[in-house]
């Protein structure tokens, strides 16, 4: 055989965090998975809401009014509109949009929005980190520069190194900054820090890049937003990515939504068109079903949609209750942290002989997801933790 064009492509990498959860899927399902970051219910399968069996039910009856056709490049316009509602609240302001493939496509897309708004070449995106798994790669690919910057200061959130970093650059640049329930951490900054941060960027010539991907996970959905409010009221140039993955619990069905805050309805048109042109050269059209449940949510069951949340916070907040109550003082500060995450403070070989002997799956830095663990395992996995220190 001749030269094969395919043995230029690099030997490729599993992603770390697939393999381990594929790893905890094979084990069966008497093993703690704190893997990836899926909402699981009590016998450890992935949780529906009711507010979404309600909403699933609603669009079955309502079936022939639900189109399998194209939608409009944009996404279908109830969805835009009542998730927009849920970023700005009652502001009367000019917000484009569009639909995409969850939380990752939403980031996809805005940016390369805000590569084309700095001007497309070696435009430096500063990305706090230890960040999601996939920041990196996904401003990678969108052709970003990535510019890390330490998001952790003595084992807690701090905006020291985002703002030395800034001060650095020396151009306009990105900022992408996680809203809340941080992952992989689950700590957050709080309302003094993010104000001087804002203060700082008011300062630069920035685009901030606000993913949020956890709404409704930490406090009450438009509480949740908060951060959203204060960047437009400082006039930051902001960017949103929301996903409805977690707080639908529909992974997937791969819905989210990529915004942008502009500062008039012609400015709004236009990004609008820019949105509907990336999303063609990427996927066209983002899957509609997912956007019509979560429209239908929204519209005929936000209440039941308000208390499934609710459930899940105090669920969670019960867990991380419980797992400071009987793990040693090491562990307090990283479990005291919002959302599904915490990095628990363990070794790599700490981490494998979990695996290895307790049958406990973490990937390898340590990170759990609470929100996989059963109430009723949680004492288990702490025995299991004592045994491998
Ligand atoms: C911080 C953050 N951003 C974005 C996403 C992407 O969400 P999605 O699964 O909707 O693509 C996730 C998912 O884990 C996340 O944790």
């Amino acid at each position: 055989m001749g030269y094969s064009y395919f043995s230029a492509l690099p030997i490729p990498k599993p992603d770390p965090l697939f393999a381990i959860a594929a790893e905890a899927q094979a084990a069966g399902p008497t093993v703690i998975n704190g893997t990836l970051g899926i909402y699981m219910d009590e016998d450890g399968k992935p949780l529906v809401l009711p507010s979404v069996k309600l909403a699933v039910a609603d669009l079955q009856e309502n079936l022939q009014t639900f189109s399998f056709s194209y939608p409009p490049l944009n996404g279908l316009p109830d969805f835009r509109e009542t998730v927009t509602r849920l970023l700005i609240g009652e502001r009367t302001i000019h917000v484009a949009s569009i639909a995409s493939t969850g939380g990752t496509g939403a980031l996809a897309i805005n940016l390369r929005l805000l590569k084309m708004m700095l001007g497309d070449r070696d435009v430096p995106m500063i990305v706090p980190t230890p960040a999601w798994a996939n920041h990196l790669p996904v401003c990678k690919w969108a052709g970003l520069s990535i510019v890390e910057a330490p998001y952790l200061e003595n084992g807690k959130a701090s905006i020291a190194g985002i703002v030395d970093v800034a001060k650095k650059i020396g151009k306009p640049f990105g900022l992408l900054l996680q809203v809340g329930c941080h992952n992989p951490t689950g700590l957050d900054l709080d309302d003094e820090q993010t104000a001087m941060l804002i203060a700082e960027l008011k300062k630069l010539s920035c685009i901030i890049l606000l993913d949020f991907a956890y709404q409704g996970f930490k406090e009450e959905p438009e509480q949740d937003a908060v951060l959203i409010g204060k960047c437009i009221d400082a006039g930051l140039t902001t960017l949103v990515t929301w996903s409805a993955s977690k707080n639908h619990s529909i992974y997937g069905l791969r819905t989210g939504l990529a915004a942008a805050i502009a500062s008039s309805e012609e400015e709004k048109k236009t990004v609008d068109g820019n949105y509907s042109t990336i999303t063609r050269g990427l996927h066209s059209a983002a899957p509609t079903f997912g956007q019509a449940i979560v429209a239908t949510v929204q519209k005929k069951f936000s209440k039941q949609w308000r208390d499934d949340l609710r459930s899940a916070r105090l669920l969670m907040k019960r867990k991380r209750e419980l797992l400071i109550h009987n793990l040693p003082d090491s562990f307090h500060a990283s479990l005291r942290g919002y959302g599904m995450f915490a990095i628990l403070p363990l070794t790599e070989p700490q981490v494998t002989r979990l695996k290895v002997e307790e049958q406990v799956f973490l990937p390898l830095d340590g990170r759990i997801n609470i929100a996989g663990i059963p109430e009723k395992r949680i004492r288990e996995l702490c025995g299991k933790i004592a045994r491998v220190m």
